[in-house]
């Protein structure tokens, strides 16, 4: 559930009418509801109640640092892929202590500085990594807390691009080499094994890739421990599936929760989840002004100020976002039209054929369930500024990123002498 609602005809996010942000701030904009976010953080944690989780949120969806500390101020982690992440996590007052760090590609300077902030748990991905972080924690005479990420071989997600779990995809070691790996790292004086990690994808929609998975990764835990390993956590990841209209519900948390329970039933572990999409999709929009109409005699094509430079996920994986006007009566004839924007690439479309309502330029449209994995994957190209971000609470709302300007992107750039 979320906070953007029609009343009397026009779009608001909680208690502030979304054509007043737009015509305060400008668009291409994204909002974010507060009351949203907090909501279902809420609702994934109480789903497991009584037993206490762990989540840290995927600060990949969406790294805002005023979205960041909304869901810091309830005691939210962090799963981080950056050192950049983790200064964001920590600036908007996560705790280091509840900052997790994963990825492939840790580099020899992230890895020390993460040893050095004393995460929560480095996700160790690969042998060679294990190896390198041994060697960084014992120059700098630490001994971090570490998960072996495994690849579970059950791929899934809503798109090839996002499943993460399948032998062919680069992530984690499969169940053996897992088992090689803690023992490994037991070993090493300087390295502390907590547990195993899991991810096996985004936008999830069944539960029967991840109850297969989970099922391998139970299996795992009681392997080690046969061997006498100790194993405190089990980090069971993020891609549980969002309603982005029109498509079959994804299971809800509460469904997800119970599967979770019976499959670590009597296991002993702390369970920990890296939630990114769920938390963050249907808690933000972007909101888009029409620049015209390029109607054709067989197609209906609306220019909009949105491009896929600020939402790429159409373009990249055909992603589907509902498209709502601002204001209108409801009971509009619906036509089918192309929502275009103006980058100079036939990918820069958001939808075809899709049935809208009358649209002319200067109405206003909000792109729905935005709030993940859309103003981070956003980019500069056509030298088109990065849009700013809006928070909402209530009835008060607040820009939480500025408007970047041509010239400020200029100035990261210079011409040497010798090309003029
Ligand atoms: N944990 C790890 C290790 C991950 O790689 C991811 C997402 C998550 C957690 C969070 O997954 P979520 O709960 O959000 O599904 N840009 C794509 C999605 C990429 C997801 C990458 N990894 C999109 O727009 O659909």
């Amino acid at each position: 559930m979320n906070f953007f609602e029609r009343r009397d005809g026009d779009l608001w996010a909680e208690d502030v009418r979304l054509a007043d942000i737009a015509a305060a701030v400008g668009t291409p904009c994204y909002v974010y509801s507060a009351a949203t976010l907090e909501r279902h953080y809420r609702v994934f944690i109480e789903a497991f109640a009584p037993q206490p989780v762990f989540v840290a949120f995927a600060v990949k969806a969406n790294s805002n640092l005023a979205v960041l500390a909304t869901l810091a101020r309830l005691g939210c982690g962090a799963d981080t892929v950056s050192i950049g992440e983790i200064a964001r996590a920590l600036k908007a007052g996560v705790p280091a202590s509840r900052i997790v760090f994963s990825g492939v590609g840790k580099t020899d300077a992230e890895l020390a500085e993460a040893v050095r902030l004393g995460l929560h748990q480095i996700n160790v991905e690969s042998p060679a990594e294990l190896d390198l972080l041994g060697q960084v924690a014992s120059r700098l005479g630490a001994r971090p807390s570490i998960a072996i990420r495994v690849n579970p071989d059950v791929g899934a997600g809503g798109h090839a691009k996002i499943s993460t779990g399948g032998r062919e995809a680069k992530f984690g070691v499969g169940p053996a080499e897992a088992l090689a790996l803690y023992a490994r790292a037991s070993a090493h004086p300087n390295l502390a094994p907590k547990g195993l990690a899991v991810h096996i994808g985004s936008q999830i929609k069944s539960l029967a890739p991840l109850e297969a998975a989970f099922g391998v990764m139970s299996g795992l835990v009681e392997t080690l421990r046969a061997q006498g390993h100790a194993v405190e956590r089990l980090d069971l990841g993020g891609g549980l599936g969002v309603p982005y209209f029109n498509e079959p519900e994804p299971p809800p948390p509460s469904d997800y929760a119970a599967m979770v329970k019976r499959v670590t039933a009597g296991l002993d572990v702390a369970l920990e989840f890296e939630p990114g999409r769920l938390i963050a999709a249907n808690a933000g929009v972007l909101l888009s002004t029409v620049v015209r109409l390029q109607d054709r005699p067989d197609r209906r094509i609306v220019v909009v100020d949105a491009a896929m430079n600020d939402l790429i996920r159409p373009a990249m994986y055909d992603a589907f976002h509902d498209i709502q006007p601002l204001s209108g009566p409801a009971g509009a004839q619906m036509t089918p039209a192309d929502v275009v924007g103006p980058v100079c690439e036939t990918g820069d479309t958001f939808t075809r054929d899709r049935p809208l309502p009358p649209l002319a330029p200067g109405d206003r449209v909000a792109f729905m369930t935005a709030g993940a994995y859309g103003a981070v994957m956003s980019s500069t190209y056509n030298t088109r500024p990065l849009v700013p971000e809006v928070l909402v609470r209530g009835d008060r709302f607040e820009v939480v990123r500025r408007r970047v300007e041509v010239d400020e992107l200029m100035a990261l750039e210079t011409i040497p002498d010798w090309a003029r």
